[in-house]
């Protein structure tokens, strides 16, 4: 089939690209190629290549700097993707809006269905929802897939910030009372692709299985790179930030499992994949 990526050179779109290219005809775009927030631009290039889905990994993924930009934020995370759902439903075409955990506001103390009611804290969530609306308002070939904590070789990320402070610092201090499910973008540009052949449309949750704090994912990797540093553990306030964050948001994968795809494998697993870039070949 003929799948349009948008946002190709993200960390979650290098990975897309990828993985759809072994069996479909690929065009991947990134703002210098395709700007997403620009109607026009967005419905000559889905008519010209007329693709059977357009996979929307384009995004102001910035949490602090949404709050300060909330002009691009909302532009990208939301009108854009109103933008796609125009094009696609002129065309005929389906589209895959990637979001966020942070739609959530994080009081739960167990497991966001896909079903549960969201009510986002920040402006970034508040801009990815209304993304989600501006689709769901316009078409109904849709699918939203909510993911968290993406990690991926090809972008700026937690797991290469902690390795690079630890190298750099000796020491360092990680937040302990925030929890999710963190997710390499490998493993989730892969399932994207079995929600897409499998063809149900609907909103689903995609994480690696199982959860843990920034402190005990931070522990995890720097057993695994093999570095040396103190690690302690924090609060949320000893580090205030523009952007508040959910104290919970684990996300269960509930629609993936009721059509009957597996579950992604646990996190553990995966961030030892990534380092030992076993699947990546
Ligand atoms: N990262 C996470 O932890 C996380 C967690 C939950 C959900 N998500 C969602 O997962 C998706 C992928 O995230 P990611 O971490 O791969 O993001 P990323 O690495 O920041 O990639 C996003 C890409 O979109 C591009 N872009 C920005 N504005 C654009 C525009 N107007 N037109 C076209 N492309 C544009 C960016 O280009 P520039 O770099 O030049 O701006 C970048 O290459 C996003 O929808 C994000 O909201 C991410």
């Amino acid at each position: 089939m003929r799948v349009l990526i948008t946002g190709a050179k993200g960390q979650l779109g290098q990975d897309l690209t990828k993985v759809f290219s072994n069996n479909n005809e690929v065009a991947a775009y990134d703002i210098d190629e395709l700007d997403i927030t620009d109607l026009d631009a967005v419905k000559n290039t889905v008519k010209e290549f007329n693709p059977k889905i357009i996979i929307n990994a384009a995004a102001y993924t910035n949490v602090d700097g949404c709050e300060s930009d909330l002009e691009a934020a909302f532009k990208v995370n939301a009108l854009a993707s109103g933008n796609l759902a125009k094009a696609a439903a002129l065309n005929g075409a389906q589209v895959l809006y990637v979001s966020t955990d942070y739609v959530f506001d994080g009081t739960s103390d167990k497991p966001y269905l896909e079903s549960d009611a969201v009510n986002p804290e920040g402006a970034y969530g508040r801009s990815k929802l209304e993304g989600e609306q501006a689709l769901t308002s316009v078409t109904d070939k849709y699918y939203i897939t909510r993911t968290a904590w993406l990690y991926g070789h090809g972008g700026s990320n937690f797991v290469k910030t902690i390795q690079k402070v630890a190298k750099e610092k000796g020491e360092l201090k990680v937040v302990d009372d925030q929890r999710g499910s963190p997710t390499y973008t490998l493993d989730l540009a892969q399932k994207i692709k079995e929600i897409v052949e499998n063809g149900e449309y609907g909103t689903y949750h995609v994480t690696n299985s199982g959860s843990c704090t920034w402190y005990e994912f931070a522990k995890e990797l720097l057993r695994l790179s093999g570095i040396d540093a103190k690690l302690e553990p924090c609060d949320t306030e000893e580090f205030p930030r523009p952007a508040k964050r959910p104290a919970y948001s684990v996300l269960a994968n509930e629609k993936l499992s009721s059509v009957g795809i597996s579950p992604m494998r646990p996190w553990k697993e995966a961030i030892k994949s990534y380092f030992e870039g076993t699947d990546d070949k």
